[in-house]
């Protein structure tokens, strides 16, 4: 029986319960052992949830799982810096493998985990970080292991790709759109880090870090969010026959690499102006591959459900097999960033 901690009860870790209890058999046949998510943290016990969980495996006391030797991983869904932070870095002292989504945590420290992890044999899988239901830290490490990536461009947040269709669509009004999101659960808890690119610009660095193999730091990435795009922006842009989306873009030249977020005109015909709604896409080039582009909901309940327990199904494997991490997780060699020459 592999045992699992759950910090975090929200829109994720509801998704989480829902797919580790109705996919039971079939994470049986994946991974040999029955998975039981044995507690769970959250910051009030009292309130309503949206599923039904055993109110004895609640807790607000995170040592009460970080402690508890019977439980193998934790799985981190409360998002924020601290004290997520504090939380992962005592759970992988004690020896438990961590399963995350969170970018925030991951694009700014998430070298420092990584070698906790290493320095213990734990594993540290996170890929709904980023995008959502799209496999695509998975796709980077291990799919274009055989060839240099040079470009990673795309749609990585789904609030102001909501937002945008909505305005662009339905002529909707921004501050209505983005209620809307929030109800639905794709916004962070703070949406500003949605709309004024901080969040996209996470998931690039992190995107940029494991695609280029550099150290890319978050303070290199150029911001810009989509709060003071208007309705006659996106309407005047479309005329012209082009959309507006909030697009990330990470490229490498030789040993420079430039990472920008910032909405940007693209023209009609082009297959990233006709991702819509909550949905991203990843377009991905490779000198030997060409190019490559994943598409899928980037945001909400299931789809990064799906993707967290991806990785908890990755992380029982290994340990059935008695081995850790994906090594190119780990090994971060420096480069030369634009802004080190400014
Ligand atoms: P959320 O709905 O706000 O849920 C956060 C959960 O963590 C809540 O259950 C909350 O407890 C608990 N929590 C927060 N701070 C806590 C603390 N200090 N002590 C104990 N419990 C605490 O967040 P979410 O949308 O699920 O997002 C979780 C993480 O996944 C974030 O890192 C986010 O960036 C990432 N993510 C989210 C999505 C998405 O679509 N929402 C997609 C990809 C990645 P209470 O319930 O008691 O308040
Ligand atoms: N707030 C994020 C988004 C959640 O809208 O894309 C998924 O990372």
């Amino acid at each position: 029986m592999i045992k699992v901690g759950l910090l975090g009860l929200g829109t994720v870790g509801t998704g989480v319960v829902r797919i580790v209890e109705g996919h039971q058999e079939d994470l049986l046949r994946q991974t040999g052992s029955p998975i039981s998510i044995e507690r769970i943290l959250v910051q009030d016990r009292a309130k309503m949830r949206t599923v039904s969980v055993d109110p004895t495996k609640l807790t607000e006391h995170a040592y009460d799982i970080i402690d508890d030797p019977g439980i193998n991983v934790v799985i981190e869904v409360m998002g924020g810096i601290e004290p997520a932070k504090t939380y992962i870095l005592a759970a992988l002292e004690k020896g438990k493998h961590i399963v995350t989504a969170n970018k925030d945590l991951m694009a700014m420290h998430g070298a420092e985990i990584l070698a906790k992890a290493a320095e213990k044999g734990c594993d540290v899988f996170y890929e709904a970080s980023v995008a959502g239901g799209i496999p695509i830290i998975r796709t980077l490490v291990e799919g274009f292991s055989s060839d240099r990536i040079t470009k990673i461009m795309g749609i990585v947040n789904g609030t102001t790709n909501y937002i945008l269709t909505k305005m662009s669509q339905e002529g909707a009004a921004y501050g209505e759109v983005l209620k809307e999101a929030q109800a639905l659960g794709y916004a962070e808890a703070d949406p500003t880090s949605d709309v004024e690119g901080l969040d996209a610009a996470r998931k690039m660095t992190i995107l940029a870090t494991l695609g280029f193999h550099a150290q890319v730091s978050l303070q290199d990435v150029e911001v810009k969010g989509i709060s003071q795009i208007t309705k006659e922006d996106i309407l005047y842009g479309s005329r012209l026959g082009y959309t507006v989306k909030l697009l990330g873009i990470a490229e490498r030249q030789d040993d420079h690499i430039s990472v920008s977020v910032q909405p940007t005109m693209v023209k009609h015909s082009h297959p990233l102006a006709s991702v819509n709604g909550v949905f991203n896409a990843v377009y991905v080039y490779g000198e030997a591959v060409g190019e490559t582009m994943f598409y899928g909901p980037g945001a909400g309940e299931l789809p990064t459900a799906t993707s967290v327990v991806a990785d908890l199904v990755a992380v029982v494997r290994n340990l059935k097999l008695g081995v850790n991490g994906r090594e190119t997780f780990v090994p971060y060699k420096e480069k030369k960033l634009k802004s080190d020459e400014q």
